[in-house]
């Protein structure tokens, strides 16, 4: 029958689509981000949450071409050391769309992450990003876990030089096994990769998630869920 043709071809094109990319592709060479009519989710801060008519869109709109510099492209700083003196002995600092405009469409961002000894990037998730982790400074335990049935856990010491790649979705963590501070660069294949932290969204949410449905879901009683969700 030809309709189970177009049923597989419909299939194997949105596959395709699927192992293509995270973020759609540019269309013009340039589309410098244009922040200040902008209302988003997912950054530290709503962007102009004062405006009366806010652009909602799906990245951001372009800025008038006549007016990019070489500056919309550039950000200064990676050199500097992140402050990891917080309980989880673990700073990472951004560089997106928000810190580069000029980042806008073009599907990629990177990050420095630094640690104290013991340092624990605690399990968490890119919704829109593959990761690859260079380490600069210091020695790395690095995982991450395959998703349902499997639940593989795929996990490495990782000394100064050596890369590791974090596939885009899949839960991951970082931690300083070594005596000293440890420093790495991380390449991420979105303009803005979002971080889903697993204990702060099942434990840390608002409102909360309710302590009993938590409770099954992790077959512990109630009172241990109110214990975790006391720390977040
Ligand atoms: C909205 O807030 C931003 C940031 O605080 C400020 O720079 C801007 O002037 C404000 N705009 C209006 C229309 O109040
Ligand atoms: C680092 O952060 C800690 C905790 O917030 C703070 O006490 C300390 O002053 C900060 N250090 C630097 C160098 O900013």
């Amino acid at each position: 029958m030809p309709s189970h043709f177009v049923l597989l071809g419909l299939l194997i094109a949105s596959c395709n689509f699927v192992a293509l990319a995270s973020d759609p592709s540019p269309l013009q060479d340039l589309c410098v981000a244009d922040t200040s009519r902008v209302l988003v989710h997912g950054s530290a801060a709503p962007l102009f949450s004062n405006l009366s008519r806010p652009v909602l869109m799906n990245g951001f709109p372009c800025k008038n071409p006549n007016s990019v510099q070489a500056k919309d492209f550039s950000f200064s700083g990676l050199h500097l050391s992140g402050n990891a003196s917080n309980p989880l002995g673990s700073k990472v600092t951004p560089v997106t769309v928000l810190q580069i405009p000029g980042l806008n469409t073009l599907g990629i961002s990177i990050a420095r992450l630094d640690f104290l000894p013991g340092g624990v990037n605690p399990p968490h998730t890119h919704p829109r990003a593959t990761e690859i982790f260079t380490v600069i400074q210091g020695t790395f335990e690095v995982g991450f876990v395959t998703s349902n049935p499997e639940n593989n856990l795929m996990t490495k010491v990782l000394n100064e030089g050596d890369v590791f790649v974090f596939p885009e979705g899949l839960v991951h963590f970082q931690r300083n096994k070594g005596t000293g501070n440890a420093i790495a660069i991380a390449g991420l294949s979105s303009q803005s990769p979002g971080v889903i932290t697993v204990a702060n969204s099942i434990f840390g949410s608002n409102p909360k998630i309710p302590n009993d449905l938590l409770a099954k879901a992790f077959q512990v009683d109630t009172k241990t869920v109110d214990s975790i969700m006391s720390k977040f």
